[in-house]
């Protein structure tokens, strides 16, 4: 057991299947919280579980959609009569969608015309049912849980919540204009709700990760071969430490985060892990 804070805590990791949030939750686990496991695909978190579980430790899956209120709200009494009331809520729900983004960095006369490239889509083209659901799944699933969850961690007079950002909440990224607007929403949220329920005990911070290849970005950022796709090679190229990272790198930052002891007096930040992207000028 690594650490008392956590010991017996509950914890409430959305996106529980994914790429980061999959190993936040074992490293949660292994520091003695209960784990609620949520995500909308029983296929992605019950692995996770199953891992949990194999190492003694206690993991409940709750497939949710983190958008959907009476789906949140149930899965929160389902959890509080399980395993207990929410101590730690880590909101990793979340992600891009293809038809979200233009193919295009910039403006290109073409995108006007009926009889422009099949492949292109400029702006101009964007589904805006697409660029809502990116910023629902994103700002909404953050907020939405946090107010479900909160209420009862407002009730208990503590708890800590983490949010995830991204390097494009600061700066955006071309191409990804409805999921740049949703993870900006992200960083100003994490600041609104820290000061609201800061005389509730509760504590509200964000972790901004820079590249991590996921199943999605694989595709973006990797040719097939494994090699760097252009835009790989851009992101390569503006990060000093010349990696990706992975999973494990944010541990450290999520559990001192979300620890009451060591961060007690931290709320309203947002932390990059980034390997320098942010605080690259690329020149
Ligand atoms: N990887 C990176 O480089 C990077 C960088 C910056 C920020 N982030 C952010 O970090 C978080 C985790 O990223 P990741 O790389 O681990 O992504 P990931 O592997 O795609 O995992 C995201 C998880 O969110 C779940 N999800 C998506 N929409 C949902 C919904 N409506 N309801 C419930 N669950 C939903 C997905 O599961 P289901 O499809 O089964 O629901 C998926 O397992 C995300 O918020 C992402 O935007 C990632």
């Amino acid at each position: 057991m690594k650490e008392f804070t956590f010991k017996d805590q509950v914890a409430v990791v959305t996106g529980a299947g994914g790429t980061l949030c999959s190993v936040i939750a074992k490293e949660l686990s292994e520091r003695g919280s209960k784990l609620a496991l949520l995500g909308r695909s029983v296929d992605k978190l019950q692995p996770v579980a199953d891992e949990i579980i194999a190492a003694g430790g206690t993991a409940l899956v709750i497939p949710t959609d983190i958008t959907d209120v009476a789906a949140v709200e149930k899965a929160c009494a389902e959890i509080t009569e399980e395993l207990g009331v929410c101590r730690f809520l880590i909101n990793g729900a979340g992600g891009n969608q293809a038809v979200a983004t233009t193919s295009t960095t910039v403006f290109e006369k073409d995108e006007l015309f009926e009889d422009k490239p099949e492949e292109m889509r400029g702006f101009f083209d964007l589904d805006m049912d697409a660029v809502e659901s990116v910023i629902k799944t994103n700002t909404v699933g953050t907020m939405l849980p946090s107010q479900v969850f909160g209420r009862e961690m407002a009730r208990l007079g503590r708890g800590s919540i983490l949010n995830f950002a991204s390097m494009t909440s600061y700066r955006p990224l071309t191409r990804v204009p409805a999921y740049a607007a949703a993870k900006a929403g992200v960083i100003n949220f994490t600041q609104w709700l820290s000061v609201y329920l800061a005389p509730a005990g509760i504590r509200v911070n964000a972790v901004a990760p820079g590249f991590f290849v996921n199943d999605r970005s694989r595709k973006i950022l990797m040719t097939p071969d494994g090699g760097l796709s252009a835009r790989g090679e851009c992101v390569m190229a503006h990060t000093p430490q010349r990696e990706f990272g992975e999973a494990k790198d944010l541990l450290g930052c999520v559990c001192w985060l979300l620890n009451d002891d060591q961060a007690k007096f931290v709320t309203g930040i947002t932390v990059p892990v980034d390997g320098g992207f942010l605080a690259s000028t690329g020149v």
